[in-house]
Protein backbone atom coordinates (compact mmCIF):
# COMPACT_ATOMS: atom_id res chain seq x y z
CA UNK A 1 0.00 0.00 0.00
CA UNK A 2 1.20 3.33 -0.81
CA UNK A 3 0.33 6.06 2.11
CA UNK A 4 0.50 9.74 1.53
CA UNK A 5 1.55 11.73 4.52
CA UNK A 6 1.56 15.50 5.41
CA UNK A 7 4.39 17.23 4.11
CA UNK A 8 5.10 18.72 7.18
CA UNK A 9 5.70 15.43 8.99
CA UNK A 10 8.06 13.96 6.81
CA UNK A 11 10.87 15.74 9.19
CA UNK A 12 9.98 14.69 12.48
CA UNK A 13 13.42 16.14 13.99
CA UNK A 14 12.75 19.75 12.79
CA UNK A 15 11.88 21.29 16.43
CA UNK A 16 8.45 22.25 15.04
CA UNK A 17 4.96 20.97 16.82
CA UNK A 18 2.29 20.59 14.77
CA UNK A 19 0.18 23.62 14.38
CA UNK A 20 3.64 25.80 14.51
CA UNK A 21 4.49 28.31 11.94
CA UNK A 22 8.04 27.73 10.28
CA UNK A 23 9.88 29.67 7.27
CA UNK A 24 9.67 27.91 4.11
CA UNK A 25 13.05 28.12 2.13
CA UNK A 26 11.32 26.75 -1.04
CA UNK A 27 8.50 28.84 -1.50
CA UNK A 28 9.98 32.02 1.03
CA UNK A 29 7.09 32.28 3.00
CA UNK A 30 5.46 30.97 6.52
CA UNK A 31 4.04 27.41 6.42
CA UNK A 32 1.74 25.56 9.13
CA UNK A 33 3.42 22.33 10.38
CA UNK A 34 0.31 19.39 9.76
CA UNK A 35 -0.94 21.33 6.66
CA UNK A 36 -0.12 19.97 3.05
CA UNK A 37 0.97 22.62 0.59
CA UNK A 38 0.28 22.37 -3.23
CA UNK A 39 3.72 24.00 -3.30
CA UNK A 40 4.88 20.30 -1.92
CA UNK A 41 2.67 18.06 -3.56
CA UNK A 42 5.88 15.90 -4.58
CA UNK A 43 6.34 15.18 -0.85
CA UNK A 44 2.68 14.29 -0.07
CA UNK A 45 3.18 10.36 -1.51
CA UNK A 46 5.95 8.64 0.52
CA UNK A 47 6.76 6.08 -2.24
CA UNK A 48 7.11 2.61 -1.57
CA UNK A 49 10.44 0.41 -1.86
CA UNK A 50 9.20 -0.67 -5.35
CA UNK A 51 8.68 3.24 -6.05
CA UNK A 52 12.52 4.01 -5.61
CA UNK A 53 12.13 4.92 -9.03
CA UNK A 54 9.62 7.41 -9.04
CA UNK A 55 11.30 8.79 -6.28
CA UNK A 56 14.20 9.21 -8.67
CA UNK A 57 12.34 10.80 -11.53
CA UNK A 58 10.86 13.74 -9.01
CA UNK A 59 14.78 14.51 -8.05
CA UNK A 60 15.02 14.66 -11.87
CA UNK A 61 11.80 16.60 -12.41
CA UNK A 62 13.04 19.16 -9.46
CA UNK A 63 16.51 19.68 -11.37
CA UNK A 64 14.36 20.30 -14.24
CA UNK A 65 12.25 23.24 -13.01
CA UNK A 66 14.58 25.47 -13.93
CA UNK A 67 15.64 24.42 -17.32
CA UNK A 68 11.15 24.63 -17.27
CA UNK A 69 11.32 27.96 -16.49
CA UNK A 70 13.00 29.18 -19.38
CA UNK A 71 11.41 27.17 -21.16
CA UNK A 72 8.27 28.89 -20.06
CA UNK A 73 8.93 32.11 -20.89
CA UNK A 74 9.97 31.40 -24.39
CA UNK A 75 6.22 29.94 -24.45
CA UNK A 76 4.78 32.65 -23.19
CA UNK A 77 6.24 34.38 -26.21
CA UNK A 78 5.43 31.91 -28.37
CA UNK A 79 1.36 32.27 -27.53
CA UNK A 80 1.90 36.15 -27.75
CA UNK A 81 2.81 35.81 -31.27
CA UNK A 82 0.45 33.15 -31.58
CA UNK A 83 -2.08 35.81 -30.21
CA UNK A 84 -0.93 38.74 -32.79
CA UNK A 85 -1.67 36.64 -35.08
CA UNK A 86 -5.11 35.58 -34.65
CA UNK A 87 -6.04 38.68 -33.87
CA UNK A 88 -4.61 39.82 -37.56
CA UNK A 89 -6.34 37.49 -39.21
CA UNK A 90 -9.72 37.93 -37.10
CA UNK A 91 -9.55 41.24 -38.69
CA UNK A 92 -9.39 40.04 -42.14
CA UNK A 93 -10.46 36.55 -43.09
CA UNK A 94 -10.58 34.90 -39.50
CA UNK A 95 -13.46 32.39 -40.23
CA UNK A 96 -12.00 30.43 -42.80
CA UNK A 97 -9.11 30.51 -41.02
CA UNK A 98 -10.25 28.89 -38.43
CA UNK A 99 -12.21 26.64 -40.35
CA UNK A 100 -9.34 25.79 -42.31
CA UNK A 101 -7.59 24.81 -38.64
CA UNK A 102 -10.34 22.31 -38.10
CA UNK A 103 -10.02 20.88 -41.67
CA UNK A 104 -6.61 19.79 -40.74
CA UNK A 105 -7.69 18.54 -37.23
CA UNK A 106 -10.62 16.66 -38.38
CA UNK A 107 -7.91 14.74 -40.87
CA UNK A 108 -6.15 14.22 -37.55
CA UNK A 109 -9.26 12.58 -36.41
CA UNK A 110 -9.90 9.82 -38.79
CA UNK A 111 -6.30 8.55 -37.34
CA UNK A 112 -7.21 8.82 -34.34
CA UNK A 113 -10.82 7.27 -35.01
CA UNK A 114 -10.26 4.37 -32.28
CA UNK A 115 -10.79 6.44 -29.60
CA UNK A 116 -13.26 5.35 -27.36
CA UNK A 117 -15.41 7.89 -25.64
CA UNK A 118 -16.50 5.29 -22.71
CA UNK A 119 -13.85 2.49 -23.50
CA UNK A 120 -11.20 4.75 -21.75
CA UNK A 121 -9.39 1.74 -19.80
CA UNK A 122 -8.61 0.10 -22.82
CA UNK A 123 -5.48 2.58 -23.46
CA UNK A 124 -2.80 3.12 -21.64
CA UNK A 125 -1.33 6.13 -19.55
CA UNK A 126 0.98 6.76 -22.72
CA UNK A 127 -1.66 6.41 -24.93
CA UNK A 128 -3.39 9.01 -22.91
CA UNK A 129 -0.28 11.03 -23.00
CA UNK A 130 0.07 10.98 -26.73
CA UNK A 131 -2.98 11.62 -27.32
CA UNK A 132 -2.85 14.92 -25.35
CA UNK A 133 0.56 15.78 -26.93
CA UNK A 134 -1.01 15.89 -30.48
CA UNK A 135 -3.28 18.42 -29.80
CA UNK A 136 -2.10 21.63 -31.59
CA UNK A 137 -0.22 24.03 -29.14
CA UNK A 138 0.82 21.57 -26.65
CA UNK A 139 4.89 21.43 -26.63
CA UNK A 140 7.09 20.11 -24.62
CA UNK A 141 6.57 22.73 -21.70
CA UNK A 142 2.96 22.84 -22.17
CA UNK A 143 2.71 18.76 -21.64
CA UNK A 144 4.98 18.80 -18.79
CA UNK A 145 2.77 21.59 -16.92
CA UNK A 146 -0.28 19.51 -18.05
CA UNK A 147 0.65 16.03 -17.10
CA UNK A 148 1.96 17.60 -13.63
CA UNK A 149 -1.38 18.70 -13.02
CA UNK A 150 -3.09 15.65 -14.04
CA UNK A 151 -4.57 16.12 -17.33
CA UNK A 152 -3.21 13.19 -18.52
CA UNK A 153 -5.66 12.49 -21.36
CA UNK A 154 -8.28 14.06 -23.29
CA UNK A 155 -11.21 13.26 -21.13
CA UNK A 156 -9.62 14.78 -18.27
CA UNK A 157 -9.26 18.29 -20.33
CA UNK A 158 -12.48 18.17 -21.59
CA UNK A 159 -14.42 17.58 -18.86
CA UNK A 160 -12.51 19.76 -16.16
CA UNK A 161 -13.77 23.65 -15.75
CA UNK A 162 -11.27 25.78 -17.35
CA UNK A 163 -10.56 27.40 -14.41
CA UNK A 164 -9.64 24.75 -12.52
CA UNK A 165 -7.12 23.53 -15.52
CA UNK A 166 -5.64 27.26 -15.34
CA UNK A 167 -5.16 27.14 -12.07
CA UNK A 168 -3.24 23.63 -11.61
CA UNK A 169 -1.57 23.75 -14.49
CA UNK A 170 -0.48 27.59 -14.78
CA UNK A 171 -1.47 27.69 -18.34
CA UNK A 172 -2.94 30.68 -19.60
CA UNK A 173 -6.97 31.46 -20.32
CA UNK A 174 -6.71 31.14 -23.80
CA UNK A 175 -4.49 27.96 -24.52
CA UNK A 176 -6.36 26.57 -21.70
CA UNK A 177 -9.60 27.50 -23.95
CA UNK A 178 -7.94 26.21 -27.12
CA UNK A 179 -7.11 22.71 -25.46
CA UNK A 180 -10.69 22.07 -24.33
CA UNK A 181 -12.43 22.72 -27.50
CA UNK A 182 -9.85 20.53 -29.56
CA UNK A 183 -10.44 17.70 -26.85
CA UNK A 184 -14.07 17.65 -26.39
CA UNK A 185 -13.96 18.01 -30.47
CA UNK A 186 -12.28 15.00 -30.71
CA UNK A 187 -14.02 13.19 -27.97
CA UNK A 188 -17.27 14.06 -29.38
CA UNK A 189 -18.52 15.99 -26.66
CA UNK A 190 -21.78 17.20 -27.33
CA UNK A 191 -25.40 15.75 -28.04
CA UNK A 192 -25.63 12.06 -28.16
CA UNK A 193 -28.79 10.23 -29.08
CA UNK A 194 -30.17 8.27 -25.95
CA UNK A 195 -29.37 4.84 -27.90
CA UNK A 196 -25.46 5.86 -27.64
CA UNK A 197 -26.04 6.59 -24.27
CA UNK A 198 -27.81 3.26 -23.27
CA UNK A 199 -25.16 1.42 -25.21
CA UNK A 200 -23.19 2.93 -22.32
CA UNK A 201 -25.56 2.07 -19.82
CA UNK A 202 -25.83 -1.75 -20.77
CA UNK A 203 -21.90 -1.70 -19.97
CA UNK A 204 -21.88 -0.72 -16.33
CA UNK A 205 -20.45 -3.10 -14.40
CA UNK A 206 -21.22 -3.89 -10.58
CA UNK A 207 -19.38 -4.73 -7.94
CA UNK A 208 -21.41 -7.28 -5.14
CA UNK A 209 -21.55 -5.59 -1.81
CA UNK A 210 -21.48 -9.76 -0.44
CA UNK A 211 -25.18 -9.39 0.26
CA UNK A 212 -27.51 -10.44 -2.09
CA UNK A 213 -30.26 -8.71 -0.85
CA UNK A 214 -28.50 -5.44 -1.00
CA UNK A 215 -27.12 -6.12 -4.07
CA UNK A 216 -31.08 -6.81 -5.57
CA UNK A 217 -31.54 -3.11 -3.95
CA UNK A 218 -28.75 -1.83 -5.86
CA UNK A 219 -30.31 -3.62 -9.43
CA UNK A 220 -27.12 -6.04 -8.97
CA UNK A 221 -24.55 -3.98 -6.64
CA UNK A 222 -22.92 -0.66 -6.91
CA UNK A 223 -22.49 0.53 -9.98
CA UNK A 224 -19.45 2.15 -12.07
CA UNK A 225 -20.08 5.81 -13.50
CA UNK A 226 -22.03 7.23 -10.39
CA UNK A 227 -21.35 7.99 -7.15
CA UNK A 228 -23.34 6.35 -4.38
CA UNK A 229 -23.92 7.81 -1.12
CA UNK A 230 -24.66 5.53 2.34
CA UNK A 231 -25.82 7.57 4.82
CA UNK A 232 -26.76 6.57 8.53
CA UNK A 233 -26.32 6.83 12.30
CA UNK A 234 -23.03 5.48 13.94
CA UNK A 235 -22.48 1.56 13.83
CA UNK A 236 -25.32 1.31 11.43
CA UNK A 237 -22.35 -0.21 9.13
CA UNK A 238 -21.05 2.27 6.89
CA UNK A 239 -17.29 1.48 7.21
CA UNK A 240 -18.26 -1.97 6.91
CA UNK A 241 -19.68 -1.67 3.58
CA UNK A 242 -16.27 0.42 2.14
CA UNK A 243 -13.57 -2.31 3.68
CA UNK A 244 -15.63 -4.95 1.89
CA UNK A 245 -16.03 -2.82 -1.41
CA UNK A 246 -11.99 -2.63 -1.39
CA UNK A 247 -12.13 -6.53 -1.10
CA UNK A 248 -15.00 -7.49 -3.94
CA UNK A 249 -13.85 -4.96 -6.19
CA UNK A 250 -10.96 -7.21 -6.93
CA UNK A 251 -12.59 -10.12 -7.45
CA UNK A 252 -13.25 -11.84 -10.98
CA UNK A 253 -16.07 -10.91 -12.90
CA UNK A 254 -17.82 -14.24 -12.40
CA UNK A 255 -17.74 -13.61 -8.54
CA UNK A 256 -19.41 -9.58 -8.84
CA UNK A 257 -15.64 -7.97 -8.79
CA UNK A 258 -14.36 -6.27 -11.57
CA UNK A 259 -10.92 -6.97 -11.42
CA UNK A 260 -9.75 -3.69 -10.42
CA UNK A 261 -7.79 -1.62 -7.14
CA UNK A 262 -9.60 0.39 -4.59
CA UNK A 263 -8.64 4.10 -3.24
CA UNK A 264 -9.41 4.41 0.19
CA UNK A 265 -9.55 8.66 1.45
CA UNK A 266 -9.97 7.78 5.28
CA UNK A 267 -10.78 10.95 6.99
CA UNK A 268 -11.82 9.67 10.87
CA UNK A 269 -8.68 6.63 11.14
CA UNK A 270 -11.09 4.03 11.19
CA UNK A 271 -9.45 1.37 8.23
CA UNK A 272 -8.47 -1.17 9.46
CA UNK A 273 -5.97 -3.68 7.25
CA UNK A 274 -7.21 -6.24 10.08
CA UNK A 275 -10.44 -6.68 8.48
CA UNK A 276 -9.80 -6.46 5.27
CA UNK A 277 -7.48 -9.62 5.72
CA UNK A 278 -10.86 -10.97 7.47
CA UNK A 279 -12.90 -10.85 4.55
CA UNK A 280 -10.35 -11.50 2.01
CA UNK A 281 -9.41 -15.02 3.82
CA UNK A 282 -13.48 -15.32 4.02
CA UNK A 283 -13.37 -15.31 0.17
CA UNK A 284 -10.32 -17.37 -0.45
CA UNK A 285 -8.30 -14.61 -1.39
CA UNK A 286 -4.53 -14.31 -1.05
CA UNK A 287 -4.79 -11.18 1.50
CA UNK A 288 -1.00 -9.63 0.66
CA UNK A 289 -2.74 -9.65 -3.06
CA UNK A 290 -6.01 -7.70 -1.63
CA UNK A 291 -3.65 -5.23 1.11
CA UNK A 292 -1.71 -4.44 -2.12
CA UNK A 293 -4.07 -3.46 -3.97
CA UNK A 294 -5.45 -1.16 -1.73
CA UNK A 295 -4.48 2.42 -1.99
CA UNK A 296 -4.40 3.85 1.09
CA UNK A 297 -4.56 7.80 1.92
CA UNK A 298 -5.70 9.28 5.52
CA UNK A 299 -6.93 12.93 4.95
CA UNK A 300 -6.39 15.04 8.22
CA UNK A 301 -8.21 18.23 7.03
CA UNK A 302 -10.70 19.25 4.78
CA UNK A 303 -8.23 21.04 2.47
CA UNK A 304 -5.92 17.78 2.69
CA UNK A 305 -8.92 15.61 1.60
CA UNK A 306 -9.60 17.80 -1.44
CA UNK A 307 -6.23 17.28 -1.87
CA UNK A 308 -6.09 14.01 -1.99
CA UNK A 309 -8.89 13.72 -4.11
CA UNK A 310 -7.10 15.84 -6.75
CA UNK A 311 -4.10 13.63 -6.66
CA UNK A 312 -6.05 10.35 -7.30
CA UNK A 313 -6.57 11.30 -10.82
CA UNK A 314 -2.87 10.57 -11.13
CA UNK A 315 -3.09 6.88 -9.96
CA UNK A 316 -6.40 5.99 -11.14
CA UNK A 317 -5.19 4.23 -14.97
CA UNK A 318 -0.94 3.29 -13.27
CA UNK A 319 -2.39 1.48 -9.87
CA UNK A 320 -5.97 0.14 -12.75
CA UNK A 321 -8.23 2.01 -10.00
CA UNK A 322 -11.99 1.06 -9.86
CA UNK A 323 -13.20 2.25 -7.01
CA UNK A 324 -12.56 5.54 -4.93
CA UNK A 325 -14.23 5.17 -1.27
CA UNK A 326 -14.53 8.27 1.13
CA UNK A 327 -15.38 7.78 4.87
CA UNK A 328 -16.71 10.17 5.73
CA UNK A 329 -17.25 12.54 2.68
CA UNK A 330 -17.81 15.46 4.83
CA UNK A 331 -16.66 14.98 8.54
CA UNK A 332 -13.85 17.31 8.55
CA UNK A 333 -15.86 19.84 6.68
CA UNK A 334 -18.68 20.01 9.45
CA UNK A 335 -16.36 20.07 12.16
CA UNK A 336 -13.84 22.72 10.69
CA UNK A 337 -16.69 25.16 8.99
CA UNK A 338 -18.79 25.91 12.42
CA UNK A 339 -21.68 28.04 12.92
CA UNK A 340 -24.03 29.23 10.31
CA UNK A 341 -22.18 32.32 9.13
CA UNK A 342 -19.66 29.63 7.37
CA UNK A 343 -22.35 27.36 6.36
CA UNK A 344 -22.50 28.79 2.67
CA UNK A 345 -18.59 29.30 2.46
CA UNK A 346 -18.60 25.02 3.27
CA UNK A 347 -21.25 24.37 0.68
CA UNK A 348 -19.74 26.24 -1.78
CA UNK A 349 -16.56 24.42 -1.14
CA UNK A 350 -18.20 20.91 -0.39
CA UNK A 351 -20.06 21.38 -3.94
CA UNK A 352 -16.53 21.80 -5.68
CA UNK A 353 -15.17 18.95 -3.94
CA UNK A 354 -18.06 16.63 -5.06
CA UNK A 355 -17.82 18.03 -8.39
CA UNK A 356 -13.79 17.14 -8.68
CA UNK A 357 -15.18 13.48 -7.38
CA UNK A 358 -17.71 13.26 -9.90
CA UNK A 359 -15.58 14.81 -12.61
CA UNK A 360 -13.67 11.17 -12.11
CA UNK A 361 -16.78 9.47 -13.09
CA UNK A 362 -17.07 11.27 -16.04
CA UNK A 363 -13.10 10.51 -17.34
CA UNK A 364 -13.42 7.18 -16.12
CA UNK A 365 -16.28 5.28 -16.71
CA UNK A 366 -15.28 2.18 -15.39
CA UNK A 367 -14.72 4.14 -12.32
CA UNK A 368 -17.23 3.45 -8.94
CA UNK A 369 -17.36 6.11 -6.44
CA UNK A 370 -18.65 5.72 -2.72
CA UNK A 371 -18.69 7.71 0.13
CA UNK A 372 -20.31 7.72 3.32
CA UNK A 373 -22.18 10.12 5.47
CA UNK A 374 -23.45 10.84 8.76
CA UNK A 375 -26.58 12.26 9.73
CA UNK A 376 -28.21 14.85 11.49
CA UNK A 377 -31.16 15.66 13.64
CA UNK A 378 -33.00 18.13 11.61
CA UNK A 379 -35.05 19.63 14.33
CA UNK A 380 -38.06 21.27 12.84
CA UNK A 381 -39.31 17.88 11.65
CA UNK A 382 -42.36 16.82 13.78
CA UNK A 383 -42.93 13.59 11.68
CA UNK A 384 -41.48 11.14 10.11
CA UNK A 385 -37.95 10.35 10.39
CA UNK A 386 -36.02 13.64 11.56
CA UNK A 387 -32.17 12.04 10.88
CA UNK A 388 -31.41 13.75 7.80
CA UNK A 389 -27.53 13.13 5.68
CA UNK A 390 -25.38 15.81 6.96
CA UNK A 391 -24.43 18.18 3.88
CA UNK A 392 -27.85 19.02 2.58
CA UNK A 393 -28.98 19.81 -0.95
CA UNK A 394 -25.17 19.63 -2.00
CA UNK A 395 -24.38 16.34 -1.20
CA UNK A 396 -28.19 15.14 -2.13
CA UNK A 397 -27.39 16.84 -6.23
CA UNK A 398 -24.20 15.37 -5.97
CA UNK A 399 -24.29 11.57 -5.84
CA UNK A 400 -26.51 10.10 -7.64
CA UNK A 401 -27.37 7.38 -5.67
CA UNK A 402 -28.11 7.32 -1.45
CA UNK A 403 -28.91 4.67 0.49
CA UNK A 404 -29.81 5.10 4.44
CA UNK A 405 -28.68 3.10 6.50
CA UNK A 406 -30.35 1.90 10.07
CA UNK A 407 -29.98 -0.73 12.73
CA UNK A 408 -32.35 -4.02 12.88
CA UNK A 409 -31.68 -6.90 15.47
CA UNK A 410 -28.47 -7.79 16.13
CA UNK A 411 -25.86 -7.74 13.61
CA UNK A 412 -29.02 -7.16 11.21
CA UNK A 413 -28.92 -4.17 9.48
CA UNK A 414 -31.61 -2.26 6.87
CA UNK A 415 -30.61 -0.33 3.92
CA UNK A 416 -33.24 2.02 2.02
CA UNK A 417 -32.84 3.64 -0.97
CA UNK A 418 -33.75 7.44 -0.91
CA UNK A 419 -32.56 8.76 -3.76
CA UNK A 420 -31.75 7.22 -7.49
CA UNK A 421 -33.08 8.55 -10.64
CA UNK A 422 -33.29 4.42 -12.08
CA UNK A 423 -34.17 1.93 -8.93
CA UNK A 424 -37.22 1.77 -7.43
CA UNK A 425 -37.94 2.40 -3.23
CA UNK A 426 -37.25 -0.27 -1.48
CA UNK A 427 -35.47 -1.85 1.70
CA UNK A 428 -32.37 -4.51 2.10
CA UNK A 429 -31.68 -6.48 5.49
CA UNK A 430 -27.90 -7.65 5.39
CA UNK A 431 -25.60 -8.81 8.14
CA UNK A 432 -22.37 -7.96 9.89
CA UNK A 433 -20.64 -10.78 10.13
CA UNK A 434 -17.09 -11.88 11.13
CA UNK A 435 -16.56 -12.51 7.60
CA UNK A 436 -17.89 -9.44 6.38
CA UNK A 437 -20.94 -7.93 4.57
CA UNK A 438 -23.48 -11.00 4.01
CA UNK A 439 -27.11 -11.89 3.66
P1 LIG B 1 -19.61 5.45 12.36
O1 LIG B 1 -18.39 5.52 11.54
O2 LIG B 1 -19.34 5.50 13.81
O3 LIG B 1 -20.66 6.45 11.96
O4 LIG B 1 -20.27 4.03 12.15
P2 LIG B 1 -20.31 3.10 10.88
O5 LIG B 1 -21.65 3.19 10.28
O6 LIG B 1 -19.14 3.32 10.02
O7 LIG B 1 -20.23 1.69 11.55
P3 LIG B 1 -19.22 0.52 11.23
O8 LIG B 1 -19.20 0.22 9.80
O9 LIG B 1 -17.96 0.78 11.91
O10 LIG B 1 -20.01 -0.66 11.88
C1 LIG B 1 -19.78 -1.02 13.18
C2 LIG B 1 -20.51 -2.30 13.39
O11 LIG B 1 -19.91 -3.30 12.60
C3 LIG B 1 -20.38 -2.70 14.81
O12 LIG B 1 -21.60 -2.42 15.44
C4 LIG B 1 -20.17 -4.16 14.75
O13 LIG B 1 -21.39 -4.78 15.03
C5 LIG B 1 -19.84 -4.49 13.33
N1 LIG B 1 -18.48 -5.04 13.19
C6 LIG B 1 -17.34 -4.37 13.05
N2 LIG B 1 -16.30 -5.22 13.00
C7 LIG B 1 -16.79 -6.44 13.14
C8 LIG B 1 -16.22 -7.75 13.18
O14 LIG B 1 -15.02 -7.91 13.08
N3 LIG B 1 -17.08 -8.79 13.34
C9 LIG B 1 -18.42 -8.62 13.45
N4 LIG B 1 -19.20 -9.66 13.60
N5 LIG B 1 -18.98 -7.40 13.41
C10 LIG B 1 -18.19 -6.34 13.27
MG1 LIG C 1 -17.48 4.57 10.13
Amino acid sequence: MIFLAKAAEMNSDDGFKMGDPYYCPECERNHIKGQIYKDHLQYAQVPDIQDEEKAEEIEAEKDEDIEEEDLEDEEDEEYEDDDFEEEYDDDFDGVDEEEEEYEDDDIDDDDDDDIEVYGSDERGVEECIEQVKDLTGVGEATLRKLIKAGFNSLESIAYTPPSIIQEDSGLGEKTTAKLIKQAMKRLNVGFKSAETLWEHRKNIARITTGSQELDNLLAGGVETGAMIEFFGEFRTGKTQIMHQLCVNVQLPKEKGGIEGAALYIDTEGTFRPERIIQMAEALDLDYNKVLKNIVFGRAYNSDHQILLAKEAINIIKERNIKLIVIDSLIGHFRSEYIGRGTLATRQQILNQHLHDLLRLCDIYPDLAIVVTNQVQAKPDVFYGNPLQAAGGNIIAHGSTIRIYLRKGKGEQRVAKIVDAPHLPEGEAVFSITGNGISD
